[in-house]
């Protein structure tokens, strides 16, 4: 009892401290570096750095995991480039076609319309795309539409930093299947 008593006394005396403590000066802290970190922050100076950066930047030429650099400049002669250099890295396959018409009615249907005809809800207002099933389009190799979608053209504005790269191919695939209809009956046509 006279423990617990001595206790509380101890702990009053010590709230009367904390109540009557000078507010100009900080408060105590214990274990201040649950709150003040140990390591440099990142933007805070760094005296072991070469640039005296904590956050450095990364070395001239690297590449992000999962990241593929892609080595063409927009403008049509770069859009040829692609469109000899640049191969599907995938099969048509039904889910490939299946992410690529997502992707395409994400990103594309609003202006090219769903089927690719050129009449989205977009194309009301803004100039009328060309439609992909035309003869124009369907003389476009794959890397060709890759580099399109990538940088963009004319009118129509750059999606790379929009569309992931892997979506952008599957998306050239779905546009094969909207054209195939057209395709075959050309083929058919003597
Ligand atoms: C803001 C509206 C808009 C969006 C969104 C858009 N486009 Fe376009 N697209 C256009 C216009 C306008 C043109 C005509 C550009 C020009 O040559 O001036 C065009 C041209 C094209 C062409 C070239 C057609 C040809 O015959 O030369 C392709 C291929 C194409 N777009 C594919 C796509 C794909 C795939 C997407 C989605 C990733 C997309 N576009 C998103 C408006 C758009």
């Amino acid at each position: 009892m006279k423990r617990l008593l001595f206790g509380i006394g101890v702990l009053a005396a010590a709230s009367q401290v904390g109540c009557e403590r000078d507010v100009s000066q900080p408060n105590l802290e214990y274990a201040p570096d649950m709150y003040g970190s140990v390591p440099y922050d990142s933007y805070a100076p760094n005296p072991n750095t070469r640039d005296g950066k904590t956050l450095m930047a990364p070395a001239p030429g690297s590449i992000p995991r999962g990241y593929s650099p892609l080595h063409y400049g927009p403008g049509t002669e770069e859009a040829m480039r692609a469109s000899t250099e640049l191969k599907n890295p995938f099969e048509a396959s039904e889910p490939v076609l299946a992410r690529g018409k997502v992707a395409f009615n994400r990103y594309c249907s609003h202006c090219h319309g769903s089927g690719g005809l050129g009449d989205g809800l977009v194309a009301a207002r803004f100039p009328r795309p060309p439609s992909l099933l035309a003869e124009h389009a369907l003389g476009l190799a794959d890397g060709q539409l890759f580099h399109i979608i990538s940088h963009g053209q004319g009118l129509m504005p750059a999606h790379g930093s929009q569309v992931a790269q892997e979506d952008r191919w599957k998306i050239v695939h779905y546009i094969r299947s909207l054209q195939s209809p057209t395709r075959t009956a050309r083929k058919d046509t003597p």
